[in-house]
C-alpha cells in the first residue's frame, strides 16, 4: 500500500512516520511538506534512510506540485496532518489558514478525484481537531454528533475542510474517515504549544505566560495514542464516517502548568517553588474558549481504540524527551521564533 502523509515534518506527522515507517517495511510512505516554521526535517532523522520513505518538499495550496507526486507515486492512500495548527497565528494572521487548510485540502480532494478510478481500497483519511464544535460550558462533552460551532479563524478553517471532505463521500463517493482529536502533546512539538512552551520557559528560567486565569480546560491527549487511533480508523472505520479521539485526561491549564513545575523539579532536583515563580497571568486572547471534552465512546465501542498513557505518564515521557533532545529545541528555534515570541506575548 502506498500512503501520501501530508505535514509528516510537523509535530503529529513526524511522530505517526517515526512510529510505522519502521513498523510497516511493506508498505511505502511518501511525506509532502513545505517545510513552514513548524515543519522540521531533524524531527525525521529515524526514519529518512528507510527504503520505504521519501520525501517532497511540495505545498498543498499549489495543485500543479501535488499533481507531479500523485503522477510520480499514485498513492492508494492519503493521510491529511498539514495545516496551519496554531490558534494565536491564526487571531495574528488567518489568511495561511484560509490557503493550506481549505484550498489545501481541496486541492488533495481534487486529485483523489482525478486519480482514483476506482475507490477499493482507496482512502482519504483526513486528521481534525475538537475546537470545530466550538467551546464546552462546565459540562458535557463533544460527541460525532455535537454541531459545528467554531470560534477562532483556525477552528474555522479546519471546520470549513472537514465539511469538504464530507461532502466529497456523499457527492462523489470518495471512501473518506475523519478524526477530530482533542489537544495533543509528546516529543517533536514545536514550542508555540503550551506544554512544549512551558517546558522550555522552565528549563532557561523565562517567565511562563498564563492566558487569562488559567481557568479554560483542554483534554490531553498523548500523541502516540493519537497516532494509533489514526492507524486504527485507516484500518477498521466504516467509510463516511467521522470518530472522535480524546484521552480522557481534562486539566485546567493552571493544573497543566504547575504539573510541569513538579515533573521538571523531579527531573532536575531543583525546588519546585523556582519554577512556580516564574508562571504570570497575561491579557486573555481574544475568543479563548472556555473548555474541550471529548467523549470518545464510538472509537472505543466500534473500533477498540482505548488510549495508554495517562497524563502523568504521558508528561514524564515528554518532559524526559525535551531534557534529553535540547539540540532539537535550539535548532529549530533559533529563526522566525523570536518574531513569533515578540509578537504574541509583548504587548499581552
Ligand atoms: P504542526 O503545525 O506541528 O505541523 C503542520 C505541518 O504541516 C508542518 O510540518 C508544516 O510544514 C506543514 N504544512 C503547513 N502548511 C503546509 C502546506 N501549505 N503545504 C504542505 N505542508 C504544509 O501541526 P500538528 O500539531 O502536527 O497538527 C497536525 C494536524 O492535526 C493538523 O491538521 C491539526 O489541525 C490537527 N490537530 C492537531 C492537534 C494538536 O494538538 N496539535 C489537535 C487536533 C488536531
Ligand atoms: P494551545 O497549546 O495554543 O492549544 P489550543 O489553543 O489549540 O487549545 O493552548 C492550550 C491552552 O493553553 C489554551 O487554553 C491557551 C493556553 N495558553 C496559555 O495560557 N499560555 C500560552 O502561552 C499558550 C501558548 C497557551
Amino acid at each position: 500500500m502506498i500512503y501520501l502523509i501530508t505535514g509528516g515534518a510537523g509535530f503529529i506527522g513526524s511522530n505517526f512516520l517515526n512510529h510505522f515507517v519502521p513498523k510497516f517495511p511493506e508498505h511505502t510512505f511518501i511525506n509532502i511538506d513545505n517545510l513552514t516554521y513548524a515543519g522540521n526535517l531533524k524531527s525525521l532523522e529515524k526514519v529518512e534512510n528507510h527504503q520505504n520513505y521519501h520525501f517532497r518538499q511540495i505545498d498543498i495550496a499549489n495543485s500543479e506540485e501535488i499533481e507531479q507526486v500523485f503522477k510520480e507515486f499514485q498513492p492508494d492512500r492519503v493521510v491529511h496532518f498539514a495545516a496551519e495548527s496554531h490558534v494565536d497565528r491564526s487571531i495574528t494572521g488567518p489568511k495561511k489558514f484560509i490557503e493550506t487548510n481549505i484550498i489545501g485540502t481541496f486541492n488533495l480532494l481534487e486529485m483523489c478525484r482525478k486519480y482514483w478510478s476506482y475507490f477499493e481500497d482507496k482512502l482519504f483519511h483526513h486528521v481534525s481537531t475538537d475546537e470545530v464544535f466550538g467551546t464546552l460550558g462546565k459540562d458535557g462533552f463533544f460527541t460525532e454528533k455535537t454541531p459545528y460551532s467554531p470560534n477562532s479563524p483556525y477552528s474555522a478553517s479546519k471546520a470549513s475542510s472537514d465539511h469538504l471532505v464530507r461532502a466529497y463521500y456523499h457527492t462523489y463517493d470518495l471512501p473518506i474517515t475523519i478524526t477530530n482529536c482533542s489537544n495533543n502533546y509528546g516529543p517533536l512539538q514545536f514550542p508555540e504549544k503550551l506544554i512544549p512552551l512551558v517546558i522550555q520557559n522552565l528549563l532557561k528560567g523565562e517567565i511562563v505566560p498564563i492566558y487569562g486565569k488559567g481557568e479554560n480546560v483542554r483534554d490531553w491527549l498523548y500523541v502516540i495514542d493519537h497516532c494509533e487511533a489514526i492507524w486504527t480508523v485507516i484500518e477498521n472505520g466504516k467509510r463516511g464516517e467521522t470518530y472522535n479521539i480524546g484521552g480522557n485526561n481534562e486539566r485546567n491549564n493552571l493544573e497543566v502548568v504547575k504539573s510541569l513545575c513538579q515533573v521538571i523539579s523531579n527531573y532536575t532536583g531543583e525546588d519546585v517553588q523556582k519554577y512556580l515563580n516564574l508562571i504570570i497571568y497575561v491579557k486573555d486572547r481574544p475568543g479563548h474558549d472556555y473548555r474541550y471534552a471529548i467523549d470518545p465512546t464510538k472509537i472505543q465501542n466500534e473500533l477498540g481504540w482505548f488510549p495508554t498513557e495517562t497524563f502523568d505518564t504521558g508528561l514524564h515521557k515528554t518532559v524526559k524527551w525535551y531534557l534529553e533532545n535540547e539540540q532539537w529545541l535550539k535548532s529549530i528555534t533559533k529563526d522566525e521564533y523570536q518574531n513569533w515570541i515578540n509578537k504574541n506575548y509583548i504587548n499581552r
